[in-house]
């Protein structure tokens, strides 16, 4: 699905030598390289703060603990989605309210959230799946109408552009109050191991969060408020440092591959390509088909045998899985997300894709769906 070992192959002398340059000064910890990444990724996001943290779910926690909310507090998420967003809700003692989504681009179904909510409701977490903004417009003028928090997941799609109507145009994580990233390594932007950062544009979130990522200390050994202890390692940041150099280029390679997906695929009956939206681009983190015909789960065990990696993002929605059940949802309840979570699939999709690679992909998903 990714291939990280040729991305590393071919950038290798920049990224050694900014690795080594950790090494030999033994910075391990809060080294210089940690403070300039987050500089360099303000300016490329255009966002006013950026606070590394040590994976996308930490910064997820982080950001919801900023906001400072009551226990039980109600948190809208969509029901098609990672698990971090519930996880990090429940885990903090508030309540995950899960949203349906919409079926084209995978957001959240902005035309339903009226019916989500409830005096609690106090937060809304967009998550940006598969590389394209969530209807992002839509979701502002829900939040300032009922005066909630919103906290953009931006781990799939970091460098995404939303367009609004007036034309205005601002990157995945800077429109709400906060947003989050990981840096997993298969991410766009990916570290060699784990990693995350936390978005805002308001200061003094963005203090709280500084001060609540590092133990809730603002001054060393003064614990103001209650924290955790979560860093991104000088070694990660110096090699993001280097990826970030190439982040346009990554992109302009995931869309190339792509188009080419799409050329090849686009008429093959049973199969849906990506749909764009109007209101954002698209980083393709993931090339999510949509099977109409036959069953996906056999289209993917036949590429299997072909020897054609596919994964499926995500088999089941979060409101079924047993950890959730707790919170009262049952089948039925979220017809679009139970349906996409039975026919999406995705192809691989990184930065070193051949076209020789992506010729044995398509002609081995058509051979397939000719035979279902
Ligand atoms: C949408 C989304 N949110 C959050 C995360 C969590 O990031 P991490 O694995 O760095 O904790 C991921 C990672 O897969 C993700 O895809």
């Amino acid at each position: 699905m990714v291939d990280l070992v040729t991305q590393y192959q071919r950038l290798k002398p920049e990224i050694d030598s900014a690795m080594q340059a950790v090494i030999n000064k033994a910075a391990f910890i809060s080294g210089p390289e940690v403070k300039l990444f987050a500089t360099e990724l303000e300016q490329y996001l255009n966002i006013n703060h950026v606070v590394p943290c040590a994976n996308g779910t930490d910064a997820l926690q982080i950001a919801l603990m900023a906001l400072n909310l009551p226990e039980g507090a109600e948190v809208l998420v969509p029901c098609f989605n990672y698990v971090a967003t519930a996880e990090v809700i429940a885990l903090l003692k508030l309540k995950p309210v899960f949203v349906e989504v919409e079926e084209q681009f995978y957001g959240i179904d902005v035309t339903k959230l009226e019916s989500y909510l409830t005096p609690n409701t106090k937060v809304i977490m967009p998550v940006h799946l598969f590389g394209q903004c969530a209807n992002m417009e839509a979701v502002l003028a829900f939040a300032q109408k009922h005066n909630l928090y919103v906290v953009e997941d931006v781990a799939q799609a970091i460098g995404a552009k939303y367009t609004f109507s007036d034309g205005t145009v601002k990157t995945a994580g800077s429109m709400g109050h906060i947003g989050t990233t990981s840096f997993f390594p298969s991410k766009n932007l990916g570290c060699m191991g784990d990693g995350g950062a936390i978005f805002t544009m308001d200061a003094e979130l963005a203090q709280t969060m500084r001060v609540l990522a590092n133990h809730g200390q603002k001054q060393k050994y003064q614990y103001e408020l209650i924290g955790v202890n979560s860093r991104l390692d000088t070694l990660q940041a110096a090699l993001l440092r280097v990826k970030l150099q190439h982040l346009d280029d990554f992109v302009a390679r995931r869309r190339k591959a792509a188009a080419y997906y799409d050329t090849a695929l686009a008429n093959v009956e049973g199969l849906i390509i990506p749909k764009r939206a109007s209101f954002s681009d698209h980083v393709f983190h993931q090339y999510t088909l949509q099977v109409t015909k036959g069953s996906r789960d056999a289209l993917k065990n036949a590429l299997e045998a072909k020897g054609i990696p596919s994964m499926v993002y995500y088999p089941g929605c979060l409101h079924l899985q047993v950890a959730y059940c707790g919170y009262g949802y049952s089948e039925g309840m979220f017809p679009v997300g139970e349906q996409l979570a039975k026919t999406v699939i995705s192809l691989p999709m990184h930065t070193e894709l051949t076209e020789e690679q992506q010729a044995y992909i398509v002609a081995g998903v058509k051979e397939v769906m000719a035979a279902i």
